[in-house]
């Protein structure tokens, strides 16, 4: 059995994981995300300095956890895309240089393809067919899997516009809540009454594409219904919002799952946090029979657990490695577990 090292800096975390045979070791994360409020939105050049200097730290955290020295490592595994450049190319670099020092083999790693394996770090092996909806600050996609590493992910639906995340810290922004927005909202919500004031739920007439996501008008009927109800309580504007996001996300994902006759929806990135989509999503999910699979909190949001979690199935898997100068790659689509 190997130990999977897992490293991921695409944005704003700086996580770092150990998996051996699909059971989380341990793991660690540093955030620079304190240093970005004030902006509104990471900086890439600050979180690309934050990574550096975490990174060691952050590595050695994760082995004491984890109860492991670098000499039990047997594999590193890396986020090679997509995320902010300068931010990647920190964690890539690293990476190559613990495989190239423990004369190991590397893994550069799809991002979406860890955050749907941080679900089997909770659930175990993924069915044989399932519906994954991915929602995380950047992306917005209904995917068909039916193995994670061995075969080609089928999209069924991307977001026309803005990702699910992108418009819950864009709201928050509108009504005065601090970066980032996803947390803000949910907190705001649980205070508010999600019927006050109810937003358009985009994309579902009848003549709208049945699993298409759009975000963008969302966001712009929640900034006209700020900027004409200025004492608008911002509790029940979060709640209003909060409950058209989940309400389209589970109705889509569901209508996925039954158009494709798959039982098993597993819903994972930064935005399956949310209090609210969790909940519908299980109690709908509960009505129609179908397996809901959400990970834990902590395994939602950014981290090196589930790219550990994607190294380990592809070692698993007798995946080749990655060649030993394969780059960083900043927008890349997800088809495959590896970059
Ligand atoms: O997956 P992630 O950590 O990073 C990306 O890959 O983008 O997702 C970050 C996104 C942010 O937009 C953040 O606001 C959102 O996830 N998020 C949430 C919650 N926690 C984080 N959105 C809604 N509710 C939450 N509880
Ligand atoms: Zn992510």
């Amino acid at each position: 059995m190997t130990v999977v090292l897992g490293i991921e800096t695409s944005c704003d975390e700086t996580g770092v994981g150990l998996v051996e045979d699909g059971v989380l070791l341990g793991d660690a994360l540093a955030s620079s995300m304190a240093e970005h409020a004030r902006f509104g939105g990471v900086v890439p050049e600050i979180a690309a300095r934050a990574h550096l200097q975490a990174m060691t730290p952050t590595v050695h955290a994760a082995l004491a956890k984890a109860n492991k020295t670098l000499d039990d490592v047997g594999a590193v595994a890396v986020t090679a895309g997509p995320g902010l450049a300068t931010a990647l190319h920190v964690g890539v670099a690293a990476a190559k240089a613990y495989a190239l020092a423990l004369d190991v083999p590397l893994y550069g790693v799809h991002h979406l393809a860890g955050h749907a394996a941080a679900d089997t770090l909770e659930h175990g092996p993924l069915p044989g067919r399932s519906i994954v909806l991915i929602v995380s600050g950047g992306h917005t996609s209904l995917l068909k899997v039916h193995d994670l590493v061995r075969t080609p992910i089928e999209h069924l639906s991307d977001t026309l516009d803005d990702a699910a995340g992108e418009a819950f810290d864009k709201v928050a922004r509108l009504v005065g809540l601090p970066y980032p927005g996803g947390p803000s909202i949910d907190r705001a919500a649980r205070a508010g009454d999600p019927d006050a004031i109810r937003f358009p739920r985009p994309l579902t007439g009848r003549n709208d594409p049945p699993l298409g996501f759009s975000f963008s008008g969302l966001k712009t009927a929640v900034a006209r219904y700020v900027e004409a109800h200025p004492d608008a309580d911002a509790n029940d504007v979060a709640a209003g919002f909060q409950e058209a996001v989940a309400d389209v996300l589970t109705a889509k994902a569901l209508r996925a799952c039954r158009d494709n006759d798959i039982d098993t929806l597993v819903i994972v990135g930064g935005v399956a946090a949310n209090s609210r989509i969790r909940g519908l999503a299980q109690e709908r999910c509960t009505a129609a029979g179908i397996e809901l699979r959400v990970p834990p909190m902590r395994l939602c949001t950014d981290n090196g657990a589930m790219i550990a979690a994607i190294g380990d199935l592809l070692v698993r898997d007798g995946a080749k490695p990655s060649p030993p100068d394969f780059a960083a790659i900043p927008t890349v689509e997800l088809r495959g577990a590896q970059l």
